[in-house]
């Protein structure tokens, strides 16, 4: 399956709500753990900047928001949002809480209402990244950061091992432990036709946000970005 047959937000989510019960598990089967340390690293990215007010965007079975609630000892608020129900019914189970019902294209919250957004794993997945990051920076507050932990297109040395891993390995094993074997070739398929975090940075900048950087993780395989909403005129 390719991401042209997963074309649409309904295709998408419905993915996640099928894979659910195997989720976590293949996140940290595939990931050989390190998905834990990457979610954690930007916990404490955030953390450093204390913000009261956080949303976690694509926040899925919520590890990010768990990362979010240990790291953050000083937050107010730490608001998860997802599209896939399914997913929200496991992040709740795990103690996340509040939870929002809500597409990233168009976002349920007033303008400047949080100091710090997060998307881990998510804008890969959505239909159009350009307006979610827009809803990103309407959503933040003057000076507020975006982050966003995603898969990032391999250096061109280990691209061949690092697609066979993900395209061939990943489908197998999910197969393996009883999970949807077309969700993970996605997977491997998505990463291909993902931007460079380079281009990302300018995906983040063409949305109105500023000052865009990035670190790459884990043999540049993973990319933490960041960028802040600009003051208001
Ligand atoms: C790979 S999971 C990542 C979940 C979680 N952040 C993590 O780190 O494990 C991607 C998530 O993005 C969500 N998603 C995809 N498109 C979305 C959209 N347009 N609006 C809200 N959530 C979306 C999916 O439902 C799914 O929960």
């Amino acid at each position: 399956m390719t991401p042209d047959a997963l074309q649409g937000p309904e295709a998408i989510r419905d993915m996640f709500a099928r894979i659910r019960g195997r989720y976590d598990l293949l996140n940290r089967l595939l990931s050989l753990g390190q998905d834990v340390g990457w979610r954690r690293l930007m916990a404490r990215r955030v953390a450093a900047r204390r913000p009261r007010r956080i949303l976690d965007l694509a926040t899925g079975s919520g590890d990010v928001w768990l990362a979010l609630r240990r790291a953050c000892a000083g937050a107010e608020l730490i608001v998860g949002a997802d599209f896939c129900q399914p997913l929200l019914a496991l992040a709740g189970a795990k103690g996340a809480a509040p939870l929002v019902a809500a597409d990233a294209l168009a976002l349920p919250f007033a303008d400047g209402s949080f100091d710090a957004i997060t998307v881990a794993f998510g804008v890969r997945n959505f239909a159009d990244r350009a307006a979610a990051f827009r809803e990103c920076a309407r959503a933040l507050r003057p000076g507020g950061r975006l982050w966003v932990l995603e898969f990032t297109p391999p250096p061109r040395a280990i691209a061949p091992a690092y697609f066979f891993y993900v395209g061939r390995v990943g489908p197998w094993v999910a197969r393996a432990v009883g999970a949807d074997p077309a969700a993970y070739r996605y997977l491997g398929e998505s990463i291909r036709h993902f931007p460079r975090a380079e281009d990302l940075a300018g995906e983040l900048a063409a949305a109105g946000l500023t000052g865009a950087g990035f670190d790459l993780l884990s043999f540049g395989t993973v990319a933490l970005h960041w960028a802040e909403c600009r003051p208001r005129e």
